[in-house]
């Protein structure tokens, strides 16, 4: 057996005899050779983001201001809400590694005092959103080949955190094969290739290959909320932004912050061709992202905060898409042509991404989010975007939350930062409808609630 013009790949397993051949032919099986086709047409044409004559979309202002229509929305997302047919999507395939820390990101403790992790924080919005719309909200979550065993493991040790094990379904991602300049297969053993995580465009697949999308529609699922496990403000299943997606017929929508700093890093929802697309910040010039509008803004301010929503049938539809290959060049530990040992190599590594699916669906819907209240991602130690400033983000969110409801501590301690424990209220309306509220003064203000 040998892959289709690639005798060179077969030469270390030749050597090392045994198993190695079967095992490599095994490997090789799983191939998807139209991919690989594709995988070695964007290396030889290099460019890879083409942009036509770019707009700004229309946005929809923050949920949580008053807006036009926005009383329809609510009510249109409460009412898929509560007959059950959305379920929540995280995506957590990567690596905290820039966090420098071993483990998912999802267990990173970023509980402002109890040390929380962002999976718990998020496991107890959901729980909350169970109560409220008496709906079962099943919670899938998208790990990684890096990060899947551990993931469960983790969950595993904590209970699902009171979810019900059955409500969660764990769903690894794919893969790809990396290739070398020429284009040539690399291995990563004498039988086994080189491979490395899809990226989280391989979402669409991994729900349709595992099963998931035929379960979800089983179970009266048509609307999927999606978030990314890096940032704990998501505010899931917001109804308001579900109620106008579905209000618009839309079948793939996305939340934007107004970027004010054109050096932010964050991809750009624009106008291309009459749809909407979101192109990442790597893929647009300097110019285009510091340009300004008559009102002196960025005349292309729609941050992509990576939450979507997408109606099933599309999900579904966008796991036979041929979405658009992203080249990264790295150097890459792998085996020399004909040797046996890995070493460090020039190699080309693929991932596709969830937002390259927008300009396929026919309507699409933008909405603005309040950023203090929805956006403070942890994806780096210090500096932007870190542990801190999330944190920062977090503590705010809950003062704010605490204010605008009206209620007051049974605390003397008036000082230090506050902290909701994961899964009392889902914002300021909720907390209200909640009993009694205790504060526990040890390490700042955890709120609990007492009934
Ligand atoms: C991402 C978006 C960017 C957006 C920003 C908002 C991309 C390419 N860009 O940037 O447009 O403005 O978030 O915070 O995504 N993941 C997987 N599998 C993978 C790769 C990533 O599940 O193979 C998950 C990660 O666990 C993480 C998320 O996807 O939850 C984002 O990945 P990351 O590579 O950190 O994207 P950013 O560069 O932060």
């Amino acid at each position: 057996m040998q892959a289709r013009g690639l005798n060179s790949v077969w030469t270390a397993a030749d050597k090392v005899g045994g198993q190695a051949i079967e095992r490599l032919a095994e490997d090789i099986s799983s191939i998807d050779w139209d991919v690989y086709e594709r995988q070695k047409k964007a290396l030889r044409d290099g460019k890879e983001t083409e942009l036509g004559a770019i707009e700004a979309p229309q946005l929809i202002p923050p949920s949580a201001h008053p807006h036009e229509g926005r009383e329809d929305a609510l009510a249109a997302g409460e009412k898929a809400l509560r007959q059950g047919q959305v379920a929540i999507i995280t995506v957590a395939g990567g690596q905290a590694s820039r966090l420098g820390f071993d483990g998912p990101k999802g267990a990173f403790p970023l509980g402002v005092i109890s040390g929380a992790s962002l999976f718990q924080m998020f496991a107890g919005q959901i729980q909350r959103l169970r109560q409220v719309y008496d709906c079962a909200l099943p919670w899938i979550i998208q790990t990684g080949p890096g990060n899947h065993l551990e993931t469960m493991a983790f969950f595993e040790k904590h209970s699902h955190f009171g979810l019900g094990s059955d409500s969660i379904d764990f769903v690894c991602q794919g893969t790809l094969p990396a290739l070398a300049p020429n284009g040539e297969l690399l291995l990563s053993a004498p039988h086994r290739l080189f491979r490395n995580p899809d990226g989280h465009g391989g979402v669409y697949r991994a729900l349709k290959g595992s099963g998931t999308i035929p379960r979800l529609r089983t179970a009266g699922i048509t609307t999927l909320f999606y978030c990314q496990v890096d940032n704990p403000l998501v505010w899931m299943a917001d109804p308001i932004f579900i109620g106008h997606h579905l209000l618009a017929q839309a079948r793939m929508s996305v939340k934007v912050v107004e970027k004010t700093d054109p050096a932010e890093k964050v991809g750009l929802v624009v106008i291309d061709g009459a749809r909407n697309r979101c192109v990442e910040y790597s893929d647009i010039s300097d110019d285009l992202q510091a340009e300004r509008a008559e009102d002196g803004g960025l005349r292309f301010c729609a941050g992509n905060i990576a939450i979507h929503l997408f109606d099933l049938d599309f999900a579904e539809e966008m796991a036979e898409a041929s979405l658009q290959l992203h080249l990264a060049r790295k150097q890459v530990l792998a085996l020399p042509a004909g040797g046996l040992v890995a070493e460090e190599r020039d190699g080309i590594k693929f991932e596709t991404f969830v937002f390259d699916a927008l300009p396929l669906a026919e309507k699409s819907v933008v909405q603005l989010a309040d950023r203090a209240l929805e956006f403070a991602p942890v994806k780096n130690r210090s500096g932007v975007d870190s542990i801190q400033t999330s944190k920062e983000a977090l503590a705010l969110r809950s003062e704010r939350w605490l204010k605008e409801s009206g209620l007051a501590l049974d605390s003397a301690v008036v000082e230090g930062p506050i902290e909701f424990e994961p899964g009392l209220c889902l914002g300021p309306e909720d907390l209200r409808s909640r009993a009694e509220i205790v504060t526990n003064t040890c390490a700042g203000r955890l709120v609990k609630v007492t009934r």
